[in-house]
């Protein structure tokens, strides 16, 4: 099962997007307390006003309700989401070499964050 948490402008298109996966046959199976966060992506014109930090926050209402309190998610080390995460309260749980790629495809750092949602 996953969700997609979506912002729409009242004219036309989606200016922010966030896909939690909520579970998968195998996850539900070793850690049915656990959501990941898969993509993150506010469109270009709309940033810098907040629809980040409202999608995350979203997210974890829909996570909570769904009885999955522990969060966890990966991007490209260094990349310009890191910030907002952590002012969200993500914490980085490890860096990987080479595990992630630049929009280009040149090979770059990875990095895990979690969460875990206050009861
Ligand atoms: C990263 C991204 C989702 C941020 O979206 P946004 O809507 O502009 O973020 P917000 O406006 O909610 O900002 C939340 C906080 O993060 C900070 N922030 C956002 N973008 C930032 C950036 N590029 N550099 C530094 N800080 C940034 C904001 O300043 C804000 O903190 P503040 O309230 O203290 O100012 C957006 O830039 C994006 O879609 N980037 C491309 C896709 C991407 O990198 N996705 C994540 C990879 S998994």
């Amino acid at each position: 099962m996953s969700a997609t948490v979506t912002i729409r402008r009242l004219d036309a298109g989606s200016l922010g997007e966030l896909a939690p996966q909520l579970s998968d046959l195998f996850a539900d199976a070793v850690a049915p307390h656990r959501a990941e966060i898969v993509k993150l992506v506010v469109h270009r014109r709309a940033r810098g006003r907040g629809l980040a930090e409202a999608l995350m926050q979203a997210a974890e209402r829909e996570a909570r309700a769904m009885g999955r309190p522990h969060l966890t998610l990966f991007t490209r080390r260094g990349c310009e989401a890191e910030r907002p995460y952590e002012k969200l309260g993500w914490s980085l749980a490890g860096v990987i070499p080479h595990d992630s790629a630049m929009p280009g495809g040149t090979p770059c750092d990875g990095a895990l964050y979690f969460k875990q949602l206050a009861p």
